[in-house]
């Protein structure tokens, strides 16, 4: 039997989003412990540009040619062996790491999470990639609690818009950081306290912060050393924190993923409940724009300028 032909993109060397060249290749078949999954939707997260500039090249070298990105939601075409927990046909969400910009791609049964009904496949692909990490950071690494107070710097990114809401459905007081276009954003995400970066410099107005959760790095995480309170967490997701420092201010430092060991079994319920939150419209899943798969390049640009509001999405079906 031929095997069918789906539309993929790839990347054959590092380089800049010319790079992402959209192809004809075969479809990938699951192995033992996978599923075939068409994807309806792809989530474009910065580490997907950083890879294809061959940031990390010395850590994680790339195979060419590869698929890029990681996070999807779509439908069970077909289960490979040994798979039991999912059937032929039910709308799921996850992370492959066999590329995500593509019409198909096969993932691991076992990360993977069911589509409740109400859910768009645009709002599910922002679950794997940027609300799961932000729940997670918040409050498995940090241990964030009710009335605690937390700056949360790019309140309007993919993964602030979540840290912002989540922070808030804790009862924290929340600040967060972001541009001019993006303050009243961030305060329909619920932030108390909003400071727009290009005109005030946030450790005027804020100190002693219980929680401070960095994802811009250089100049404003080196400025948040000091609105932290003695025996407060500085946590980065960007940059690594110097331990001397922390010990000379009496600051926690906290590497992202150092606490959170969740069990599979827990990140299944963690992602249900963040799924039925948005459902329920207790938080809003913030969609920065839509692109379809042929303009990958157009998507890239704009995740590479580095300011936007919520996630970009490839929507690949519909
Ligand atoms: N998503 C994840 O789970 C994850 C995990 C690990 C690491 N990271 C890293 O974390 C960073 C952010 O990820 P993301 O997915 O949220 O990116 P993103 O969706 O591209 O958002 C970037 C945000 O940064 C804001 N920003 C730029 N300069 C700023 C400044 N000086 N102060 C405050 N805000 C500023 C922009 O807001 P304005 O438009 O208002 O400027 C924009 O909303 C990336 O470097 C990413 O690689 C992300």
């Amino acid at each position: 039997m031929n095997t069918p032909m789906i539309k993929a993109v790839r990347v054959h060397r590092y380089g800049g989003p010319e790079e992402l060249k959209l192809e004809q290749i075969s479809r990938p078949n699951p192995l033992a412990g996978e599923v075939l999954i068409r994807i309806y939707a792809a989530g474009i997260l910065p580490y997907d540009w950083k890879y294809r500039q061959g940031r990390f090249e010395s850590i994680r070298p790339a195979k060419f040619p590869y698929i890029p990105g990681s996070s999807f939601a779509g439908i069970i075409e077909e289960v490979g062996a040994d798979v039991t927990e999912f059937r032929k046909g039910e709308a799921v969400f996850g992370r492959s790491d066999n590329g995500t910009y593509a019409e198909y791609t096969t993932a691991a049964a076992k990360g993977l999470f069911l589509k409740p009904e109400g859910l768009t496949f645009d709002e599910a692909v922002t679950i794997p990639g940027s609300a799961l990490p932000a729940w997670l950071t918040l409050f498995h690494d940090s241990g964030l609690k009710p009335g605690q107070k937390v700056l949360i710097h790019a309140a309007a990114g993919g993964f602030g818009t979540f840290a912002a809401q989540f922070a808030k459905w804790k009862g924290a007081y929340v600040i967060g950081t972001c541009s001019t276009n993006n303050v009243e954003l961030v305060h329909t995400l619920g932030a108390n306290h909003v400071i727009d970066y290009t005109s005030e410099r946030f450790e005027q107005s804020v100190s002693d912060v219980d929680l401070v959760i960095d994802t811009v790095g250089g100049n404003t995480l080196e400025r948040s050393w000091s609105v932290v309170r003695q025996g407060g967490i500085l946590l980065s997701i960007v940059e690594e924190l110097s331990l001397e420092k922390a010990k000379a201010r009496g600051v926690n430092v906290i590497k992202p993923g150092i606490n959170s060991m969740p069990s599979p079994e827990e990140l299944q319920e963690i992602s249900q409940q963040i799924a039925q939150m948005i459902v329920e419209g207790q938080i809003e899943s913030v969609i920065n724009k839509k692109f379809p798969l042929h303009a990958v390049q157009q998507a890239h640009e704009l995740s590479q300028t580095g300011h936007g509001r919520g996630r970009i999405v490839l929507q690949i079906a519909d």
